[in-house]
């Protein structure tokens, strides 16, 4: 075998084993898990993108002085490639490490953003709130499914530890919670693209593209 076949079969029974569930496994194409997940990031990515024009209707003009640094999201400390040469230079594995530690750490702020969006002071809160919730399902399906048993059989690891989430609540005023909410929805907006692209990118190489087409 060549260290291309190796490395592409290794990758297929990482994939099998990711998305096998212990109770059902179906016999699924790599390629095929690959389409689903990626169609999930996708939808993880417009959801956001529409919450953000959602929010933008009605949003404070001193909220965008106040909103604090993308530097400052709680993932930012995570080291990712920047670009599309870097990603394509990264291990598969670590691709997937990766996206996982991104899910993870999403888990929490979700949480918080589904609880406040009912009672954020924005005319279309109840669309905000459905549409956060639709994003916390599909983040947690997306999570499921690269979830099941990727830490029995790889090994934990460190790079698997979500970042620490430490705003429990949003704020004090109508305002500060306005802001923060938004704040963390364009977090996590930059977070989706990065998972959507790294997905991509996986699926690409287990079509077996020609690398320049990833
Ligand atoms: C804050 O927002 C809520 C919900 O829109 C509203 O009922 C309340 O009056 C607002 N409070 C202030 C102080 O503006």
């Amino acid at each position: 075998m060549t260290s291309d076949q190796i490395k592409s079969n290794g990758m297929k029974s990482l994939f099998t084993l990711l998305l096998c569930s212990s109770l059902r496994c179906h016999a699924v194409g790599l390629s095929d898990l690959l389409d689903r997940a990626s169609q999930l990031s996708d939808k993880l990515h417009a959801l956001s993108t529409s919450l953000t024009s959602d929010l933008d209707t009605h949003f404070p003009t001193m909220g965008r002085i106040m909103m604090p640094h993308p530097s400052t999201c709680h993932t930012s400390s995570l080291q990712t490639p920047n670009d599309k040469d870097q990603v394509l230079s990264v291990p598969e594995s670590e691709l997937l490490s990766l996206i996982r530690s991104l899910l993870l750490s999403w888990n929490d702020p979700l949480l918080l953003l589904a609880l406040e969006a009912p009672t954020l002071a924005h005319p279309s809160n109840s669309a905000i709130y459905s549409k956060t919730k639709e994003l916390q399902d599909n983040t947690h399906s997306l999570s499921a499914g690269l979830d099941i048993s990727i830490m029995g059989n790889i090994g934990s690891s460190n790079s698997f530890t979500p970042l620490p989430f430490k705003g429990g609540n949003l704020g004090q005023d109508n305002t500060s919670r306005l802001i923060y909410f938004h704040f963390l929805l364009s977090c996590f907006r930059r977070d989706s693209h990065k998972i959507d692209s790294f997905l991509k990118v996986l699926r690409c190489r287990a079509a077996k593209l020609r690398p320049e087409t990833c």
